[in-house]
């Protein structure tokens, strides 16, 4: 954990902003935010401090699963432009000292992507081991019990060539068969497409789902499974995900981007931490960073929160660098878990942990989950699954620009509905209200830009009780003592062996700024705290 010496990178030092292009900003009238709309708010971005954006996926698309199943990887789905506009987009990303980070989704393809088009012509055709066919069982049953993440099996029956073939996600999203090396190098091509414009980088999606089982084995069923759940959760996908194979993929991945300067990949993975790390590859050949999820499935709860971060830090391979995510475009938002105070301490957490950011779109200001009537569903899980409240609509909805008709959002009607009170949550509002939750943001993440200690430092924790989370972020000339209170009432946090003296940085309560601290200290309900400590 002694980094702190070694020369640090773009992506270790600087915070990343996720932006769903769809909500962001519409430019042209049509009620979806476009590359136009981004270019227009960059102000926005860069004022808050931030490094690097990514964009979930911008390119041709028949949108079954709104960008995530891609009909050309290498063109840009009119809705949200042109490559012109993404040129500039890119230039003024760059003009600004920013990077740019795209969403590569190498696991499958639209069912309209020239690749599968053929794949499915005939049995013969060149590319029909592209993808994963397989014959029926004698029965005319699916070859294995997988199941779709989307609900339903996951094989759909081609009449027209007579086999199946697999598809995680919806029917509209063949999986590519990565273990043919035409599907490697297609896809590698596509990242030097990108990469050879200037792009500084992928998050690549669900990478863990890459390679599945030779052998095509049945699943598992899981024991724990509840009816609340969605299907997809009846199986322990031991055969369907996560294979020891996987590894060579993003090796290979990681060999492209390696013949660049300072480019990066962040793999989307849902797997428990030790896992998780082995994405990092064999001698850090793997991924960059493996998107670390905790936050997103762990109890707000100190003792659980503050455990999970050393089995995480005490996992990390030597010299695997930290990340830490709050939300995406796939989970309910922070604000919505946890409620509009503890979003604040939340933050705080966010920007105050050893590794790498990222920040999901209008977390800045508190947006919340919009709730999106029966009628008015567009996401696909939610509209395969009704009834689970799976839809992730409601985290998905345009961003809140200020008090006029649409939130400043579009002229027209947004594809998704804004929420009631849009009015008084807005950016231009809580620009203009110094203890608002933006203020709040960016002025942790300016803190955390300063202070070598906060974007570069060691971690270690200290011990509290209750709900206090409490731990220190330092580097040889610097300690700052961070102490969080996760419930709304008071707490106290008075250690026995550790004697500190310091003064208060930056509080969810800023009239408490500035005033000195020493040997114990009260916190109010939601509170939380950075306090500079004084160097013995
Ligand atoms: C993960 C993406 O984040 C999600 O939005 C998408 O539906 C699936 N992968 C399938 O691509
Ligand atoms: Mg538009």
């Amino acid at each position: 954990m002694k980094d702190t010496q070694q020369k640090h990178l773009w992506w270790q030092e600087g915070v990343i902003y996720q932006i769903y292009p769809r909500s962001y900003q519409d430019s042209d009238g049509d009620g979806v935010g476009d590359l136009q709309g981004i270019i227009h708010r960059l102000d926005h971005i860069q004022s808050l401090g931030i490094k690097a954006i990514w964009i979930s996926p911008i390119f041709s698309s028949p949108m079954a699963d709104f960008g995530y199943d891609i009909s050309d990887y290498c063109g840009i789905h009119p809705l949200f432009g042109t490559m012109d506009d993404f040129d500039e987009l890119l230039q003024a990303v760059h003009d600004r000292g920013m990077k740019l980070i795209l969403d590569l989704v190498p696991n499958h393809t639209s069912d309209e992507h020239p690749w599968f088009k053929e794949s499915r012509s005939s049995k013969d055709n060149p590319k029909r081991d592209w993808y994963i066919w397989k014959d029926a069982n004698e029965d005319g049953s699916e070859p294995n019990n997988w199941l779709s993440v989307f609900g339903g099996s996951a094989w759909e029956w081609d009449e027209h060539t007579g086999q199946y073939y697999y598809h995680a996600f919806l029917k509209e999203q063949p999986d590519l068969n990565w273990r043919n090396p035409e599907v490697q190098e297609a896809m590698m091509d596509v990242m030097r497409f990108w990469l050879d414009k200037g792009v500084d980088g992928f998050r690549v999606d669900v990478m863990w789902h890459m390679i599945k089982d030779d052998q095509l084995r049945d699943n598992p069923v899981n024991p724990n499974y509840k009816a609340h759940q969605a299907t997809y959760e009846k199986l322990i996908p031991a055969y369907s995900t996560d294979q020891p194979e996987v590894h060579d993929i993003v090796h290979k991945m990681r060999k492209v981007l390696d013949g660049y300067d300072e480019r990066m990949m962040i793999g989307e993975i849902y797997l428990p931490i030790h896992k998780l790390m082995t994405y990092y590859g064999t001698d850090k050949n793997g991924a960059h960073l493996p998107f670390n999820f905790l936050l997103l499935s762990i109890d707000w709860d100190a003792t659980e929160i503050s455990s999970n971060i050393n089995q995480y830090e005490g996992a990390l391979p030597d010299g695997g660098w930290p990340n830490w995510v709050l939300g995406n475009h796939d989970q309910p938002r922070i604000t919505s878990r946890v409620g509009k105070a503890q979003a604040r301490v939340a933050a705080m957490l966010l920007l105050t942990l050893r590794g790498t950011p990222t920040i999901y779109y209008g977390d800045e200001i508190g947006m919340r989950d919009v709730p999106i009537p029966p009628d008015e569903v567009q996401d696909p899980q939610g509209l395969n699954m009704p009834g689970l409240n799976l839809s992730r609509d409601p985290q998905r909805t345009p961003m809140q620009w200020d008090n006029s008709e649409n939130a400043g959002f579009s002229k027209s009607k947004p594809w998704l509905r804004l929420p009631e009170d849009y009015r008084r949550v807005n950016v231009k509002a809580q620009l203009e209200d110094e203890f608002s939750i933006y203020a709040l943001y960016k002025r942790l993440i300016k803190l955390r830009q300063d202070e070598p200690a906060l974007h570069v430092g060691d971690y270690r924790p200290v011990v509290a009780s209750g709900p206090l989370l409490a731990y220190l972020r330092y580097t040889p000339d610097e300690r700052f003592l961070i102490l969080l209170n996760l419930s709304h009432k008071p707490c106290h946090f008075a250690p026995e062996h550790f004697n500190f003296e310091g003064t208060i940085v930056i509080d969810t309560l800023p009239e408490r700024e500035g005033g000195t601290v020493s040997k114990h200290v009260s916190l109010s309900g939601d509170e939380g705290m950075i306090i500079r400590l004084k160097q013995s």
